[in-house]
């Protein structure tokens, strides 16, 4: 083989491998200058160098001269000719032993994967074929979010829910409207015949034709539904069905709550690349649609036991709501869009637009957490909000996703607090105000002084009202992860985490929800007084995972001295099962951070989370993991019990909010309006 044909062949494959890392692995940006080079180099070496001599094994007598013979590869009719012309003699050559016929091919079956040079011109065909077929698909990945701008997407959805009122967002653009104002019908299907006149949507080009507004008057845990119509009251064709929703519990009540929200991150169409036809794909948001609402359809040949369960899955109580930790689009990768509000919006229509995800935001609330891919990577905002691309960036991340959740305590501002009866929740914003990485490591912020003061004055506020507590950040609190997480999730900012760390020990039942690290982790923090906490990281909903590599360490260096969890083994001196020794003191060696569980693999996982406070003595969380559409890790942990709840003796044996407690009693409120 010629130098030019080994340049040729090496080109070639190295090209399909990194193809096949871009398409399906990781779409890395590092693919912009390697793909072209690559197929482009193969494309030239394998011009120059000459058509090939028949295979060296069976010392053929064809001795076609190896002197150099540009052949096109990129002529198809040429290699077609050749075919004809040449191809037919060499594959029939009667005095071919049998032996030499398996070795020739091989050979061209070798030709055909790693492009050897191969006299037969249409492997050399099929050789070029297969290039080009991945490189436009290559192509079509990198350059659809720049055509494909989804201006025309039209969309509603339910995003905050508080007892007495939701958000709706609702997308209508210009041309799909006479007026540039849409109304809100909503009604309770049980109570009302008629729709009632909610909230106007006034809808801009200056704001991509997305609005939100606030639906109010409504009853707690009560389920309404909403349609969209012009300001005549005659009804636009989309939404076809009316969307449903389901207000929260009021807190105030006591009896306790029992539901489920899903909390991941991560999300990008068509990863790992199926092809065109996949371009509004993103196979996260189906697997969760099915596991949220396909039809329990019982098989009638399934025996007791399998019913059994059927019934008992179908038992759970429903999903309330879904909790989006960022990475919601990738600005940068594979390619950066460009700093301009018409950049950033056309990922999120394009979002908005995948039939995937529309089969969850027209029937579960999401709330949303931006992270860096909002912006770009590793994003650090410093608090400047002139610092590009945080202007363009955070407009459209407000129009489409900020402006719909729950308002913060101040104005203006991403992080949020929000109620699910006696379940509390804290929303952070880790981007805009965190420090840069040139700032001395223990000066460092993540959150900024107003945000940090709001995350106390509710951890202090939550601390006696509230049975479970979630503290939400878009990257890892553990800083078990290496690579990159070390300067950009919570390991980076050791002074802020101390701190907060030390407030949440003295927090009962508090959990922390992250994502970013396209992974699993469940890690527990162990403390020498107060309570441990636990946070559980799940990512990607649908993007890459990083195959073979490993990026958690298993438990933190540093270990403290901690009470022996149960006086039975109290004097036992062999502790060989894990790190941990006892010593004379009943107390036990444990490392501060500790993994108890990790999945790396999986292109799509998210974690739901089961609540059930009903007995006040023993509240219970459940953690189940889905990876792939399959649950694959189940945790529950028992909270410690709840302060006695201020309690009304109606409040005792009605469990349904004010609504039923009127009901119960002869009321019927709605009819007072
Ligand atoms: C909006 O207008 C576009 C273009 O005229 C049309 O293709 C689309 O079906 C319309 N959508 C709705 C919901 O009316
Ligand atoms: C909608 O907004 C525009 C521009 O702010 C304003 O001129 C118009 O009066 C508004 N329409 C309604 C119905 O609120
Ligand atoms: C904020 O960033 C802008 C643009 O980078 C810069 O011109 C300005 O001086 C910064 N402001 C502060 C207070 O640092
Ligand atoms: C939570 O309450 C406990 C007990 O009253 C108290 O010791 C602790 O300091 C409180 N923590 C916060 C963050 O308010
Ligand atoms: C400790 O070990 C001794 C000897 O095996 C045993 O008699 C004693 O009951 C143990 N104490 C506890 C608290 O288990």
């Amino acid at each position: 083989m010629s130098p030019l044909a080994v340049l040729a062949a090496l080109s070639s494959t190295l090209f399909r491998l990194a193809s096949f890392v871009f398409l399906r692995v990781i779409p890395t940006s590092l693919a912009k200058p390697v793909l072209p080079s690559l197929f482009f180099s193969h494309l030239f070496f394998a011009w120059l160098s000459s058509p090939p001599a028949p295979e060296t094994a069976a010392h053929q007598e064809n001795d076609k001269s190896p002197g150099p013979e540009p052949e096109p590869a990129t002529e198809s009719k040429d290699d077609k000719a050749q075919i004809q012309a040449e191809g037919a003699p060499a594959e029939t050559r009667p005095q071919t032993p049998q032996s030499v016929k398996r070795v020739s091919l091989l050979y061209e079956l070798a030709a055909l994967i790693f492009s050897l040079p191969s006299h037969l011109p249409r492997i050399r065909l099929f050789n070029f074929v297969i290039n080009t077929v991945l490189f436009i698909a290559a192509l079509d990945l990198v350059i659809t979010p720049f055509v494909d701008a989804a201006s025309d997407v039209v969309f509603t959805r339910i995003g905050a829910v508080l007892p007495d009122s939701v958000k709706v967002t609702a997308r209508y653009p210009h041309h799909n409207l006479t007026e540039h104002v849409v109304r809100v019908l909503w009604r309770d299907p049980v109570q009302d015949d008629t729709w009632r006149e909610g909230p106007v949507l006034n809808l801009t080009m200056a704001n991509d034709w997305v609005g939100t507004a606030r639906i109010d008057g409504l009853w707690p845990d009560t389920r309404y539904e909403y349609v969209l119509a012009k300001l005549d009251g005659s009804m636009l064709p989309y939404p076809l069905d009316p969307i449903t929703f389901k207000t929260f519990p009021d807190p105030r009540l006591p009896g306790g709550n029992h539901f489920r929200f899903l909390a991941t991150s991560c999300v990008t169409p068509n990863h790992p690349y199926n092809g065109p036809h996949y371009r509004n794909v993103i196979r996260g948001f189906d697997l969760m649609a099915d596991y949220l609402f396909q039809e329990h359809t019982i098989d009638a040949s399934a025996d007791a036991q399998q019913f059994q369960n059927e019934v008992q899955a179908t038992a759970l109580p429903p999903a309330e709501f879904l909790l989006f930790l960022g990475d919601f689009i990738y600005a940068d990768v594979p390619v950066y869009i460009g700093d301009n509000k018409e950049a950033y919006r056309r990922l999120y229509r394009r979002n908005y637009k995948s039939p995937s995800f529309r089969r969850i935001y027209e029937r579960l609330p999401i709330f949303h957490a931006y992270d860096d891919h909002e912006f770009i990577n590793n994003f650090a905002g410093a608090g400047n909000d002139s610092v590009p691309p945080f202007p363009s960036a955070s407009n459209a991340y407000t129009l489409y996703n900020s402006e719909p959740n729950f308002d913060s305590s101040a104005a203006g501002q991403h992080y949020y607090e929000f109620q699910y009866g006696d379940t509390a929740f804290f929303v952070m914003d880790t981007r805009r105000y965190r420090s840069t990485v040139d700032t001395n490591i223990q000066s460092r912020t993540m959150l900024g002084d107003t945000q940090l003061a709001a995350l106390h004055d509710w951890l202090s506020k939550v601390n006696e009202t509230s049975v479970f507590k979630f503290v939400i950040s878009s990257v890892p609190f553990t800083s078990l992860w290496s690579h990159d997480a070390i300067y950009d999730s919570w390991a980076g900012f050791p002074t802020e985490k101390q701190a907060l760390l030390t407030a949440f020990h003295s927090v009962p039942n508090l959990f922390v929800l992250s994502g970013d690290r396209h992974e699993f982790a469940a890690i527990e923090f162990n403390t020498a007084s107060g309570h441990n906490i636990y946070e559980f990281s799940t990512s990607p909903l649908s993007m890459f995972y990083i195959p073979f590599v490993r990026t958690l360490r298993s438990e933190s260096e540093e270990f403290i001295e901690v009470p022996s969890p149960t006086n039975n083994f109290a004097n036992v001196t062999d502790t060989t099962a894990t790190n941990t020794g006892a010593n004379r003191n009943n107390t036990v060696l444990t490392p501060l951070e500790k993994v108890m569980k990790y999945i790396p693999e999986g292109n799509s996982k998210w974690s739901t989370f089961e609540i059930d406070t009903t007995d006040p003595e023993r509240p219970i969380l459940k953690v189940e993991v889905v990876v792939d559409g399959e649950p694959s890790y189940h945790w529950s942990f028992v909270g410690k019990p709840s302060t006695p709840r201020t309690s009304s003796a109606l409040g005792l044996f009605v469990q349904g909010g004010i609504y039923e407690i009127f009901n119960r009693i002869g009321l019927n409120p709605q009819k007072w309006f």
